[in-house]
């Protein structure tokens, strides 16, 4: 079995954070999304991986490497435009060369991961096992139909949601979706949808076999759902401090990489700071996750994703629910006049009290 791994499209929903950078390499609990699914498939015992990666190939092949840190092989396969779910499944044909492979949106984030999966479907043998979710809002995703536990229709983002069974973006499939994805034509969005090559599976009577997952699962497409991951993961975290710590008062699960300075803070986990960082007279609250070298002083964070060389230095307000991309600098304005003062990217976000 081998693993096919989508790193490419675009990631206009996370503008402007993904404009220097992929969206998969957005790190939640001081990792990048993608080294989730990475890990997730090799602890499944895949060692064989294509990634398909687009405009931040060089990004995305500078984080990844050869996949040797992992014990794994990568193989990159370069889409040339994000022509949807199916289009890079048909890009891969050559480097599956006939084997079964699990398919994994390098956006997902899946608990629990996916070595039962793996088993289930070496045992069972369908065409394809899908995972599926319940979600509030099935409008945002592919959804399923089950009639007596089959599938009996898929739908990409409909407007009126036949269920509330959403397609998680995890996906186990034989040859014969090679043929589905040769047939089917573009969406209403002008993709080749995976969704839809399914579909074309159930209609020639393939077995198309649904599977419930009972842990999260989180598809980091907004801001909102990368702060969501980012709490969901920190809470799984295991307590380690290597740098140092003075005076200060630290309680949960809290992590502190090597080279940071605590001084005279409060740390209430689950928390992680990275390596290199200052923390002096702050408050770090639960499910903050801090890059490495960032600065913060008398300041209070909670509830954030800080990435890394960030400054964060006397701000008279509680920074909470906040996503700052890298080297953001948040400092005190001199009081006189009193004013914010603010260079923001294109489709930033602030909320100011
Ligand atoms: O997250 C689950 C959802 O993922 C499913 O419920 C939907 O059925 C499925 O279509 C997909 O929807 P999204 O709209 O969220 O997909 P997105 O465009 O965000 O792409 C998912 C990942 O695949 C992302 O990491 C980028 C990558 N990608 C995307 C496209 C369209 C590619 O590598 N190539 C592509 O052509």
């Amino acid at each position: 079995m081998k693993a096919l791994i989508l790193s490419g499209g675009t990631g206009s929903r996370l503008r402007p954070l993904t404009y220097t950078s992929a969206k998969q390499l957005i790190p939640v609990a001081n990792k990048p999304i993608l080294f989730y699914a990475i890990e997730a498939l090799r602890d499944a015992g895949i060692t064989d991986f294509g990634i398909v990666v687009g405009d931040t190939a060089p990004e995305v092949m500078a984080a990844v490497g050869d996949g040797s840190r992992w014990g794994i092989r990568v193989t990159y396969l370069r889409q040339d435009v994000p022509r949807g779910l199916a289009h890079a499944v048909h890009i891969a044909e050559d480097f599956m060369a006939g084997e079964p492979f699990v398919m994994f949106l390098g956006d997902n984030v899946l608990k629990g991961g996916v070595t039962d999966f793996v088993r289930r479907f070496r045992e069972t043998r369908p065409d394809a096992l899908i995972l599926l979710s319940r979600v509030p809002d099935p409008q945002r995703f592919g959804v399923a139909e089950l009639r007596d536990g089959r599938v009996v229709r898929l739908v990409e983002k409909p407007e009126v949601p036949p269920s509330d069974l959403a397609l998680v973006g995890v996906y186990l499939f034989n040859h014969r979706i090679f043929e589905a994805v040769r047939v089917i034509k573009p969406s209403w969005r002008g993709e080749l949808e995976i969704t839809d090559a399914i579909q074309q599976l159930v209609d020639w009577g393939c077995a198309v076999e649904p599977h419930l997952v009972e842990g999260w699962w989180k598809d980091t497409g907004k801001p909102e759902d990368v702060l969501e991951a980012n709490r969901l993961l920190l809470d799984t975290i295991e307590p380690r401090v290597e740098g140092e710590v003075d005076a200060s008062e630290l309680s949960g699960r809290v992590r502190i990489g090597a080279g940071t300075r605590v001084v005279r803070s409060v740390v209430r986990g689950p928390v992680v700071i990275g390596e290199g960082c200052e923390i002096e007279d702050a408050y770090i609250g639960p499910f903050t996750s801090i890059g490495d070298r960032c600065r913060v002083r008398g300041s209070e964070v909670e509830n954030s994703v800080i990435l890394e060389g960030c400054v964060i230095d006397r701000v008279g307000v509680r920074i909470d629910g906040s996503l700052l991309g890298r080297g953001v600098v948040l400092e005190r304005a001199p009081d006189r006049p009193r004013a914010i003062s603010l260079v923001l990217g294109d489709q930033s976000r602030a909320r100011i009290v």
